[in-house]
C-alpha cells in the first residue's frame, strides 16, 4: 500500500505518471471483467432428495443408482493405475526429493514394472496371488509405498498399513490378527521394532522383513537368530524380475486393504475394503467437481497426509485415475513448506489441524494497525465476491494482500480438499478468501471409504459437511435417549453404498454392530438435515452419560461449545452418574492466552498467567457466556475448572491417532485434580 500513497504523494515524474494510470486502468478492468461465478451443477437450495425409507440422496443423481466406478476401463484399483498410464501416455508419476534437491520423477510405466516385479519376487518368496493373502507395508508416505501396494494390487493380494503412532501392542494385535509373514518396512528402526516381537516370541508368523533403506549385516544376523530373514527391496524386485509372473489382476469384489483403525478402548479394528469401496469413493468425488474443477493430467498433488488412512488413499486413487502427478514430502513435517513451494502442487488435500495452522500465521503477520485494517478490508471484500460464487486469486487484493501466503503454498493451488475433523466456518470462510482456491469439505469415516458427504461445487457457505456423495446414499435413525428424532430431521448418521466396507476382519460381532442386517453403516455420530439438504454434524452417539438427577450429558457437544472461547485451546468436559454436576479441564491457548490474560491485568509466562486464580475465573466466565448463547443447559454446564498447561495429544496418550479425546484416558489422567474439584464444591 506504501507504494500507492508514495505515487500520490510526490510529484509527478513520467514513470510515476504512467504506474498511477495503469494503476487505475487496472482498477477499472478489474471492475469490468470481474470473473462469473462458478455455476453450480444443482440448485443450491435443494442439495439432496428424499427417496423411499427416509433416506436422501445427492441431487447431482437423476436416479437412484448409485456411482460405483467413474470410468468404464477402471473399475479396481490395478485398472485405475493402468488407466493413469494411458491417459497421461506414461508421464511422470511419483516424485520425491533428497534435502534441498529438486524432485525426482518416476514415470508410470516404472511404477507398473518395479510394482511387477516386487510382486513377481514376493510371489517367489512363497506368497500366492489371492485376496486372502495380507502384506504388511510399515512405512512413511513415498513412492516405494506405492509400488509395495501395486506389488500386492498387481496380483490379488491385500496390503495392510502400519503406522508409528498404533503403538507396539497395536501393531502386534494387527500382525497376528491378518496372519501377515511379510512385512515392507522403510527403516531399518521399523525392522528392529518388528524383530523386538519376534525376539519376544509374539509374532511367530512374520517370516520375512523386507528394507526400503539401507541396513547392515548385524541386522540381518538379527533376524537369522529368530528365523527372520531380512532383505533390501532393491533384490526382491531383482529375484521377481528374473522369476516374472503373469499379472493375476484383482476383480472390484475382491479385498485391496485392511485398515487398521484404533478406536477409544480396545483392540484395533481392521475394515477390510474392496476395489470397488475405494474406487466408488474416488468416482463420487470426480463426480462432484466433473465441471468445476474437473482433474487431469497437468495436475500435481502433495502427499503428507499418512497413507495408512483412507483419506490419502482416495485422493490417490483420484489423481492416478486421471494420470496426474504425485509429489512426497520429504517424511519431515517441519520442511512441508520447502517440499510445497518446491513441488507447487494445484492439488493440496489438508486436515483442519493444518488449515488453523495457516490461519494463525496469517493473523499474527497482521502485526501493525496498518497492516491489520489492510488484512480486515481485504477479506472484507474478498468475502463479499465470495457470496456471489466468484472464487479468486488475481483480483487487486491477492496482488496486495494476499500473494505472499499464496506463494508459500507454491502459488499454483487451484483445489484443497479437508477432511478427518471439523473445521470452524470462520476458519473456513477466512481461508477462501486469502488463499484464492476452491476449499471442499468432505466428512466420511474409514468404514465409508473415507468420504460420505462432500460440498457441493459453488456453495461457498461454511457450517455443514455438504450433501451426500453419488456413491451412498444417507438415514438419520432415531436416537431417542438423547433425544434425537428423524421426524425433526435429526438422528444417527447412517450410511449405504458401494463405498460401505465389508466389516471388520475376523470380528463379526463389532461387525453386526456397524453394519445392521440391512446393511446401513451406523457411523455413531449425530446429523442433522439443513432446508437445502445439506447435512450439519451436531453430536456423537456414544459417550454419553447420565448425571445423578438423571440427566443425560452428551459431553463432546458441549466441549464442542466452550472451545470457541478464545482463550481455550482444548477442554474436556467429565461428568459422573454418582455426582450432579459436570466440571472441566482446560488447556489455555498459548498464542492467545496473553491478550486475554491482559485484559484481566494478570502478567506473566505461560504458566504464570495459567496459574493464576483470576484467569481461571475469567476463562471459566467466558465458557459459560457461550454456553447459555448456544443454549445449553444449566446441567450442561460446568461448575468449576482445572486448568492444565499441557495439550493432550496422542504422543501422552490423551487423544487417538484421529485426535479425537481418548476420554476413559483423560479421566484416569485428571482423576486427582477430578476428585479435589467435586470435593472443593458443595454440589
Ligand atoms: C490462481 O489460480 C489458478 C487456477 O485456479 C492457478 O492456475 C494459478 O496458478 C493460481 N495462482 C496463484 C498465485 O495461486
Ligand atoms: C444451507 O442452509 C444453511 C442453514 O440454513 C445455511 O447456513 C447455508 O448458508 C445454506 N447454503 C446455501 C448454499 O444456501
Amino acid at each position: 500500500m506504501i507504494w500507492i500513497l508514495q505515487v500520490l504523494f510526490s510529484p509527478l515524474p513520467t514513470p510515476a505518471l504512467i504506474s498511477l494510470i495503469a494503476f487505475g486502468a487496472g482498477i477499472i478492468l478489474w471492475v469490468i471483467s470481474r470473473p462469473k461465478p462458478l455455476l453450480p451443477p444443482v440448485d443450491l437450495n435443494k442439495q439432496s432428495v428424499g427417496i423411499e425409507g427416509g433416506a436422501r440422496r445427492s441431487a447431482l443423481l437423476t436416479d437412484n443408482k448409485l456411482v460405483s466406478y467413474y470410468f468404464e476401463d477402471a473399475k479396481t484399483l490395478y485398472e485405475v493405475f493402468q488407466r493413469g498410464m494411458h491417459v497421461s501416455g506414461n508421464g511422470n508419476c511419483l516424485g520425491y526429493r533428497k534435502p534441498k534437491q529438486p524432485y525426482q520423477w518416476l514415470t508410470y510405466k516404472q511404477v507398473l514394472d518395479r510394482a511387477q516385479h516386487l510382486g513377481s519376487g514376493l510371489l517367489q518368496k512363497g506368497c500366492k496371488p489371492s485376496p486372502d493373502h495380507f502384506i504388511g507395508i510399515f512405512a512413511q508416505n513415498r513412492p516405494e509405498w506405492i509400488i509395495s501396494e501395486y506389488a500386492c494390487y498387481t496380483y490379488s493380494m491385500v496390503a495392510v498399513p502400519l503406522y508409528d503412532t498404533l503403538g507396539q501392542d497395536a501393531i502386534v494385535y494387527i500382525v497376528n490378527q491378518a496372519d501377515i509373514s511379510i512385512v515392507v518396512c522403510d527403516k531399518p528402526e521399523k525392522a528392529k521394532l518388528l524383530l523386538e516381537n519376534c525376539e519376544q516370541q509374539k509374532t511367530p508368523n512374520v517370516k520375512i522383513i523386507i528394507l526400503m533403506d539401507l541396513f547392515d549385516k548385524e541386522l540381518k544376523d538379527r533376524g537369522a537368530k529368530v528365523g527372520v530373514e531380512i532383505l533390501a527391496l532393491q533384490e526382491v524386485e531383482e529375484l521377481g524380475k528374473n522369476n516374472i509372473r503373469e499379472p493375476v489382476p484383482p476383480k472390484p469384489e475382491d479385498l485391496s486393504v485392511v485398515c487398521f483403525t484404533s478406536g477409544t478402548t480396545g483392540n484395533p479394528k481392521g475394515a477390510m475394503l474392496t476395489h470397488e469401496n475405494v474406487v466408488s469413493d474416488a468416482a463420487a468425488f470426480l463426480r462432484a467437481t466433473e465441471n468445476s474443477v474437473e482433474i487431469t493430467s497437468s495436475d500435481v498433488s502433495i502427499s503428507y497426509l499418512p497413507l495408512a488412512h483412507m483419506f490419502e488413499r482416495v485422493v490417490q486413487t483420484v489423481a492416478y485415475s486421471c494420470g496426474s502427478k504425485i509429489g512426497f514430502f520429504q517424511g519431515d513435517i517441519r520442511l512441508l513448506t520447502d517440499d510445497v513451494m518446491t513441488l507447487k502442487p494445484t492439488v493440496f488435500p489438508v486436515v483442519p489441524r493444518l488449515l488453523n495452522r495457516i490461519y494463525d500465521k496469517i493473523q499474527s503477520n497482521a502485526k501493525t494497525p496498518v497492516k491489520r485494517c489492510l488484512l480486515n478490508l481485504a477479506v472484507m471484500m474478498k468475502t463479499a465476491e465470495i457470496k456471489q460464487g466468484i472464487i479468486r486469486n488475481d483480483s487487486i487484493w491477492d496482488q496486495l494482500v494476499f500473494k505472499k501466503v499464496q506463494k508459500t503454498m507454491g502459488g499454483r493451488v487451484r483445489l484443497m480438499v479437508t477432511g478427518a475433523a471439523p473445521i470452524s466456518p470462520s476458519v473456513l470462510t477466512f481461508l477462501r478468501t486469502t488463499l484464492g482456491c476452491q476449499i471442499f469439505e468432505g466428512y466420511g469415516q474409514t468404514e465409508c471409504s473415507a468420504g460420505c458427504t462432500f460440498s457441493m461445487p459453488g456453495d461457498f457457505t461454511a457450517g455443514h459437511v455438504g450433501s451426500p456423495l453419488a456413491c451412498n446414499i444417507i438415514k438419520l435413525e432415531d436416537v431417542e435417549e438423547m433425544n434425537y428424532f428423524s421426524s425433526n430431521n435429526e438422528g444417527e448418521v447412517c450410511i449405504k453404498g458401494p463405498n460401505v466396507f465389508k466389516g471388520y476382519l475376523k470380528e463379526p460381532e463389532k461387525t453386526a454392530e456397524a453394519i445392521d442386517k440391512d446393511g446401513w453403516l451406523h457411523t455413531g455420530d449425530i446429523g442433522k438435515w439443513l432446508p437445502n439438504g445439506t447435512l450439519k454434524i451436531i453430536d456423537r452417539k456414544k459417550n454419553i452419560f447420565k448425571l445423578a438427577q438423571g440427566e443425560y450429558i452428551a459431553p463432546e457437544k458441549i466441549e464442542n461449545v466452550y472451545v470457541g472461547s478464545l482463550p481455550v485451546a482444548q477442554v474436556f468436559v467429565h461428568g459422573e452418574s454418582l455426582r450432579s454436576c459436570l466440571i472441566g479441564i482446560v488447556v489455555p491457548d498459548p498464542e492467545t492466552l496473553p491478550e486475554f490474560a491482559a485484559k484481566l491485568g494478570v502478567k506473566g509466562s505461560y504458566e504464570e498467567m495459567c496459574k493464576n486464580p483470576a484467569t481461571k475465573k475469567a476463562i471459566l466466565e467466558d465458557m459459560i457466556r457461550l454456553g447459555k448463547e448456544a443454549g445449553l443447559k444449566s446441567f450442561e454446564q460446568v461448575k468449576d475448572l482445572y486448568i492444565h498447561t499441557e495439550m493432550f495429544s496422542i504422543e501422552n496418550g490423551l487423544l487417538t491417532p484421529t485426535l479425537k479425546a481418548k476420554r476413559a484416558d483423560l479421566a484416569k489422567f485428571f482423576q486427582k485434580e477430578i476428585e479435589a474439584l467435586y470435593s472443593s464444591m458443595q454440589e
